[in-house]
This record gives structure tokens, C-alpha cells and sequence, in this order.
């Protein structure tokens, strides 16, 4: 199956590329399989281990902050140990503490061990596509890298589906459930250590021979000079941690954190870790809402997939503002069924076609398309903290918004709630439209280049980003 997904790859003639892209992948698919898993896991944790509405909320969010400190962690080892072995490492811790979750005895244990997860999960969510990008030729870059976001959301929907088999085996299910998270974590560990190194980590090493062995056979091209001396100038122009605040760097790093930011506090995970809850606000009973769930993640694997075939030809800009346009109309809808008593009267179904119209809508724009372009738009030699920093707001406004749903639902009420997401949304699509280049079909240098002159422009008339 997934050979249909990388066909971009396949279809220019890159075989190794495509098995490439799926090893590194798994990183995606360990994020999106703990994504998806614990709402269902969690029924039953309560239950088997005695769990405190605390201790609950605890388990569900230790993997969040760890996930935060991840991207931390993750930021420096990309650079000392290099992305190929930092995934290795995320990988083993991941298979461990999976392990670790499926024999915890107490809810501490367990909270200690998704925490763990955590960190392997930050690891991955932003060592994944980096490595992604700077292996892939321009031209298929936008598909390769977003594969990593096909990925997450297989990893959500086959989450899903475990819970779902797994509901009926008992009261140890749970741990089946969590435990079975290894097993793509130990093909991750083994698989990357027949990767490649990253050529561009490797001319930064000065290993510029190692780094056009590894062009020639992603590329599948003999003559790389040009590509090598690309790479090497960007690497010649030295950079510190300071740089990342420095005004050269500054309008790229507001695109980044505002995609990260955005990306989270539209509601998105309030849908992927919520759905049963909120169908069953609907009405539906807890078996068809789980149906529904099911409904939900099809339909965000199926749009992923759409995206990823189209992001390389139509661009990134159009998708990001008519999907993030999309979810905005989903969200107002959503809140005009639960502010009306007639339409939950008459039109139950019209909360599912909103929700289904809200995720179609996220996996075709701000799903993959974050994950893309904080891959492209930093210059080299701060890439790998520029990308950490946009990941751990990533992660940390995914906790806030998780931990701040019900409590909102239940104060100002369940149409205020998904309005104030959808005032986000209008206020995304100004930013967006205002602020994010257009990046596909250029090199990340070409882009480095352009993103200095912006901003060198910006600097002289406080214009804005110019949206090539
Ligand atoms: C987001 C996750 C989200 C997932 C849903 C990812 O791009 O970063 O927070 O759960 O998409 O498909």
C-alpha cells in the first residue's frame, strides 16, 4: 500500500529514496500511533489501575511536556550525533517505553514511562522530516517530507483500529493496546541503522566525499558538483544559536512558530483525541461514536493522501489557506448545531459532515504543510534549532488547547468553543496570506537566499514577506 503513497519517488526512478522515505517515516507513524491510542486506552486504564481524574489527565499530558523536551533534546543531537542516529536512539527509547507502558503496576509507572514515549515521540516528530528533506531532490521534496504526515495519520487511524479489535480481550487490553507501539519502534531503530547520513549533515562534518555517494543514490544521478557546492556555500556561512533572534532569521522564524501555533490552536487534537466525546455530545451512542471515530481518521488518511500528491504541483500557499478557509467554515457550522436546538432536532448528521469537512480540510493544509515548511525555510546552519523551537510550540500549544477543551465546553459552552476556534481560523488565514512565502519547486538554498533578501527588504520599509 504504501507504495502507492510514495509515487512520486517511485515514478522518477529513485527505489532507494522510496524505501528511504518509509524507514524514516516510522518516526511519523510512532507520533500519530500515541496520538491516537490513548483515548481508547485510557477507558480502561482507569478502571484496571485505579486512575484519579488527575492521574488520568496526567498520563494522557506526560506525553505532550515529554514530547516538548524531546524537540529540546532532539534539536542538539540532530547536530552532534547526527539525524540518522538520533532517529536510532528515538526509535529504542520508544520500543522501551512502550514496553514500559505496557507492564506499568501504578499510574505513576505509567505516567514515567508516556513521559519517556514522549521524549522519543519529539524526537521523531521533528528529526523526521528534516531528514526527509535534506535527502529529497527539489522537485519531489513537497511529497517525500509530507509522507511523513501520511504517516502520522496512518498511525492515528491504525490506533484506532487496534482500540477498536482490542475493546473486547479483557481488562489487560490496555496494555496490548500501548504495548503494541514496540513494534514499529523496534523496525524504526533497526531500519535506521541501514540509512543514509544526511549529505547535508555530512558536508557540514567536511565529509563532502561521504555526502555525494549518498546524492548519487537518492538521486539516482551521477554528476551531484553542483547540488555538493550549493550545499557547502550555504555551510561556509557560519551560524550560532544567536542567529536564531538575529534580524536575518527573525521574519522566517515568526512563519514558522505562527504555522507551529496555528497549527495546534484551530482545535485540531481537540478533534483527534475528542471525536467520541464530541459525537456523543451529539447524541450518538459511545459504540457508534467509536464507528464514527473510525469515519474520522479514514477521512484524514484519505486527504493527506490528496495533499501529498498535489502540494509539488499547486504549491503550498493555496492549500494551506483554503484548507485552513475549510476548517474555518467546519468550526462555525459546528458551533451553529450546538447553539440550535432545531438543528439537533433535525440534522443529528450535520455535526459528523462537520467534523469530516474539518479533517479533510486540516490534512490537506496545516496538517502537512507545517511539518513541510519548517523543513525548508531556515537557512542550514540553524535549521536544526530553528526547527526544534517551532516543534516545542508545537507541542506545548497541543497541550494547552487538549487540557483546555472540556473545561471550555463546560464554561462558556460548546458553541462558544468551537466559534473561538474558528475566530483562530480567520485570523491563521490573514497570517498566512500575509506572512508565508511560497516554497515548492526551489532548493532550500534558493529559499535561504530569498528569505535573507525579505527580510533585508523587511528591515529597510517594515514591508512584508514578499509571497513569491
Ligand atoms: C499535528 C498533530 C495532529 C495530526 C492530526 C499533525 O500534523 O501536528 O498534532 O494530531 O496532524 O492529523
Amino acid at each position: 500500500m504504501a507504495a502507492f503513497f510514495v509515487t512520486d519517488a517511485r515514478r522518477e526512478g529513485k527505489p532507494f529514496l522510496f524505501v528511504v522515505a518509509i524507514i524514516a517515516a516510522l518516526g511519523g507513524f510512532l507520533f500519530g500511533y500515541d496520538t491516537g491510542v490513548i483515548s481508547g486506552a485510557l477507558l480502561y486504564i482507569s478502571g484496571d489501575l485505579h486512575a484519579s481524574t488527575f492521574e488520568q489527565e496526567a498520563i494522557v499530558g506526560a506525553l505532550l511536556i515529554g514530547a516538548a523536551v524531546g524537540a529540546v533534546i532532539a534539536g542538539y543531537l540532530a547536530d552532534a550525533i547526527s539525524r540518522r542516529w538520533t532517529k536510532v536512539l528515538s526509535g529504542t527509547v520508544y520500543t522501551l517505553a512502550a514496553l514500559g507502558c505496557a507492564f506499568s503496576q501504578n499510574p505513576d509507572q505509567l505516567i514515567a514511562a508516556r513521559f519517556a514515549l514522549g521524549l522519543s515521540v519529539g524526537t521523531a516528530s521533528f528529526v523526521s522530516p528534516m531528514y526527509l528533506a535534506e535527502l529529497s531532490p527539489k522537485r519531489i521534496r513537497g511529497g517525500l517530507v509530507s509522507f511523513n504526515q501520511l504517516m502520522i495519520v496512518t498511525g492515528i487511524l491504525a490506533a484506532y483500529i487496534v482500540n477498536f479489535g482490542l475493546k473486547g480481550i479483557g481488562a489487560d487490553n490496555w496494555r496490548w493496546m500501548l504495548g503494541l507501539g514496540a513494534v514499529p519502534g523496534v523496525m524504526l531503530a533497526v531500519g535506521m541503522t541501514f540509512m543514509p547520513y544526511s549529505p547535508r549533515w555530512l558536508v557540514e562534518r567536511g565529509r563532502e566525499d561521504d555526502a555525494r555517494k549518498v546524492l548519487r543514490r537518492t538521486h539516482q544521478e551521477q554528476d551531484v558538483d553542483d547540488e555538493v557546492e550549493s550545499i557547502k556555500k550555504v555551510a561556509a556561512e557560519t551560524g550560532s544559536i544567536r542567529d536564531l533572534l538575529g534580524g536575518s532569521v527573525r521574519p522566517m522564524l515568526i512563519v514558522g512558530l505562527g504555522l507551529a501555533i496555528f497549527q495546534q490552536i484551530v482545535g485540531i487534537n481537540t478533534i483527534i483525541y475528542y471525536a467520541p466525546t464530541i459525537l456523543s455530545f451529539t447524541g450518538s451512542s459511545a459504540s457508534s461514536a467509536i464507528g464514527q471515530t473510525v469515519v474520522i481518521g479514514v477521512t484524514n488518511l484519505v486527504f493527506t493522501v490528496v495533499a501529498i500528491l498535489l502540494l509539488d504541483r499547486l504549491g503550498r500557499r493555496a492549500f494551506l489557506i483554503t484548507g485552513t478557509a475549510g476548517l474555518t467554515i467546519a468550526l462555525v457550522v459546528l458551533g451553529a448545531f450546538f447553539a440550535s436546538g432545531t438543528l439537533q432536532a433535525n440534522a443529528s448528521g450535520l455535526a459528523l459532515i462537520a467534523l469530516v469537512v474539518y479533517i479533510a480540510s486540516f490534512a490537506m493544509g496545516l496538517g502537512p504543510v507545517f511539518w513541510l515548511m519548517i523543513s525548508e525555510i531556515f537557512p542550514l546552519e540553524i535549521r536544526g534549532s530553528a526547527m526544534a523551537v517551532c516543534t516545542i510550540a508545537n507541542w506545548t500549544f497541543n497541550f494547552i488547547i487538549s487540557f483546555t477543551f472540556l473545561t471550555l465546553t463546560s464554561t462558556i459552552g460548546k458553541a462558544a468553543t468551537f466559534w473561538l476556534y474558528a475566530v483562530i481560523g480567520v485570523i491563521a488565514i490573514v497570517f498566512f496570506y500575509r506572512r508565508v512565502p511560497e516554497t515548492s519547486g526551489r532548493s532550500l538554498e534558493d529559499i535561504q537566499r530569498d528569505v535573507t533578501e525579505s527580510s533585508g527588504r523587511n528591515r529597510r520599509s517594515h514591508g512584508r514577506l514578499r509571497s513569491a
